[in-house]
C-alpha cells in the first residue's frame, strides 16, 4: 500500500477534493437512507445496522471505501438537528461556514499550547476572545478606567468545561474554603466542578418557578460563614429562563460574593437588538460561560469562559520548557499555556471568527430572533389547542408543554415512542412537579408548517395504541 495522502503540504487539496466528494455524498445517501430526523427502531436496531456497517474494526488489511462506509453509516444513524422535527437539546444545526472553516483547522491542524504550533491562529485567538469578552463586559458594570486590563475570554469545549474553570479561578482567588452556592435550576456540571476541585458540599437555592429565589439566596449569604461564589443562569438547559440578573448581582456586591452566571444558552441573546436586554446584569459577573455550540450554531466545541478581571488568569500559569522557556518568553514568543487547562488544543476559534465576521451582528442577531419568534409561534399553537397544555411562554428558545389530562408516565412513553420511530426528537424537563415534553427551536430553518407537523406527530402519538 502506498503512503496514505496528506490533508495539508502541496499534495493536500488534490487528496482532500476527491475525499470530500465521497463524503458529501455519503452524507446525502446516510440521510436518505435515514429519511427523518432520527434513525428508525431504537438503541438494538440502530447499533445492529452501525455493527454490520463497521464490521472488522481493525482489519489485517485497510479498506478503502472505509470513508465512505462509515460516514454513511454515521449519517443514516444520526439524530439530525437541521431536521425541523429534532428539537430536544440545545444541540444546533451547524452553519455551513462554521463547517467549512473547522476542515481549514483540521487541515492546518495547528495546536494552541505554543507559538511555534500556531502563529497566526495564537493571534487570532487572542483578538476574538477579546472582542467577545468586551462585548459582554460592555455594560456599566465594567470599570471604564482606561488603566485596568480589559476583560479577556478563553476558550473552552463548552459549557461544562467553562463552568469547571470559573469555579477554579474563584478557588484560587478565594482559597479551598470557598462554597458554591447555585439555584436548584443550575447546570449539573457547576455542582460536579465543585466535587471536582474538593469544595465543601454546594449550597443549593430553591428555584421554585424554575429562577433562582432571590429571597433564599439573600438568605443564604446571611447565614453561611466564609468565601462564597453564587453561580446564577441565563438560560436554564430545561426551560430556557434567566434568573434575576440584577437582583442576583446587588445581592452578591452587599454580601462580597463572587458572582459567576452560566450563560451557555442565554448568551446568544446578545446577538440580538431586541433581545439583548434580557442579559441585564450579566456584565456584573466576576466569568460567564458562553458556548456558541448553542445559540452560536457552531459545530460542537465552541464554549467560552469570558473573565471580568484578566488577573484572575495567572491562576492557570504553568511552565513548560519545551512549550514556554523563559527565556522564549523574554524573547518576545506568546506564552500561551495558561490559556486553558489543556496542552494540545484545536483552533476552534477559526469557526467562531469565520462566523462572526461573515454573519456580523445583525446577521446572528437575526438567527437568534428566528429561533425566539418560532419558539412564541409553536407556544401559541400549543395553547390553542385543546389537546395539550403550555408551560408558559418561552422566555428564549425553548416550549414546555404535555398532553392534556395525562399522566407524567404517558408523557414519557410518547416521548419514548417518537424516538422510536424515528419520526421526531422532543426532550424532556421536570417543572412544578410534573414532567414536559420539551422543543429547544435551534434550528433558524424551522418554518411554521414544521411546527404544525411535530404538534401533529405528538398529537397522532398520544392517539395511537401503546
Ligand atoms: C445552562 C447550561 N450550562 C452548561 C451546559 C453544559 O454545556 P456543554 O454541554 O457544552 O458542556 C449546558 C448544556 O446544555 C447548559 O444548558
Amino acid at each position: 500500500m502506498s503512503t496514505p495522502s496528506l490533508a495539508s503540504g502541496p499534495e493536500g487539496p488534490r487528496a482532500l477534493r476527491p475525499l470530500l466528494d465521497t463524503v458529501l455524498q455519503a452524507l446525502d445517501e446516510g440521510a436518505h437512507a435515514r429519511g427523518g430526523p432520527l434513525p428508525t427502531g431504537g438503541p438494538a436496531a440502530v447499533a445492529a445496522r452501525v455493527r454490520v456497517a463497521v464490521g472488522d474494526v481493525l482489519p489485517h488489511n485497510g479498506d478503502p471505501d472505509a470513508l465512505r462506509t462509515l460516514v454513511h453509516a454515521l449519517a443514516e444513524g444520526a439524530a439530525d438537528p437541521a431536521d425541523p422535527l429534532c428539537a430536544a437539546h440545545l444541540h444546533c444545526p451547524p452553519l455551513a461556514v462554521a463547517t467549512a472553516a473547522d476542515l481549514a483547522a483540521s487541515v492546518l491542524n495547528p495546536s494552541l499550547d505554543s507559538w511555534d504550533q500556531a502563529p497566526a491562529a495564537s493571534e487570532l485567538e487572542t483578538l476574538v476572545t477579546r472582542a467577545l469578552a468586551a462585548a459582554v463586559y460592555a455594560g456599566d458594570a465594567t470599570p471604564a478606567d482606561p488603566h485596568s486590563a480589559p476583560p479577556d475570554a478563553l476558550i473552552t469545549t463548552g459549557g461544562t468545561e467553562a463552568n469547571q474553570l470559573a469555579l477554579l479561578l474563584a478557588r484560587e482567588t478565594h482559597g479551598a474554603g470557598l462554597r458554591l452556592i447555585h439555584g436548584a435550576n443550575a447546570h449539573h456540571s457547576l455542582p460536579r466542578a465543585a466535587w471536582l476541585l474538593g469544595l465543601p458540599d454546594p449550597v443549593t437555592v430553591p428555584a421554585p418557578t424554575g429562577t433562582l429565589d432571590p429571597a433564599a439566596l439573600d438568605e443564604a449569604l446571611t447565614t453561611l460563614p466564609g468565601p462564597v461564589v453564587v453561580a446564577a443562569t441565563a438560560g436554564t438547559t430545561d426551560a430556557g429562563l434567566i434568573d434575576p440578573l440584577p437582583e442576583i448581582a446587588a445581592l452578591c456586591t452587599a454580601h462580597h460574593a463572587r458572582l459567576h452566571i452560566d450563560a451557555a444558552y442565554g448568551g446568544g441573546l446578545h446577538f440580538s437588538d431586541r433581545r439583548r436586554a434580557q442579559l441585564t446584569g450579566l456584565d456584573h459577573a466576576h466569568t460567564i460561560t458562553l458556548d456558541l455550540h448553542k445559540l452560536g450554531w457552531q459545530p460542537v466545541p465552541a464554549g467560552l469562559l469570558a473573565v471580568r478581571d484578566p488577573h484572575d488568569l495567572c491562576a492557570l500559569n504553568q511552565h513548560a520548557d519545551y512549550l514556554n522557556a523563559d527565556d522564549d518568553t523574554e524573547a518576545g514568543l506568546p506564552d500561551l499555556l495558561g490559556r486553558s487547562l489543556r496542552t494540545t488544543r484545536r483552533p476552534d476559534i477559526l469557526k467562531i471568527a469565520v462566523t462572526l465576521k461573515t454573519l456580523g451582528r445583525t446577521g446572528l442577531g437575526a438567527l437568534v430572533d428566528q429561533v425566539c419568534d418560532r419558539a412564541q409561534e409553536f407556544a401559541a399553537l400549543v395553547r390553542d389547542h385543546p389537546g395539550f397544555e403550555l408551560h408558559d411562554r418561552p422566555t428564549i428558545s425553548t416550549v414546555l408543554f404535555r398532553p392534556a389530562h395525562t399522566t407524567d408516565d404517558a408523557v414519557a412513553a410518547v416521548r419514548r415512542k417518537l424516538l422510536h420511530q424515528g419520526r421526531a426528537v422532543l426532550g424532556r424537563a421536570r417543572l412544578d412537579g410534573r414532567l414536559w415534553l420539551k422543543a429547544t427551536l435551534l434550528n433558524p430553518a424551522t418554518r411554521p408548517d414544521d411546527l404544525a407537523t411535530l404538534l401533529a406527530l405528538v398529537e397522532k402519538a398520544v392517539d395511537e395504541p401503546a
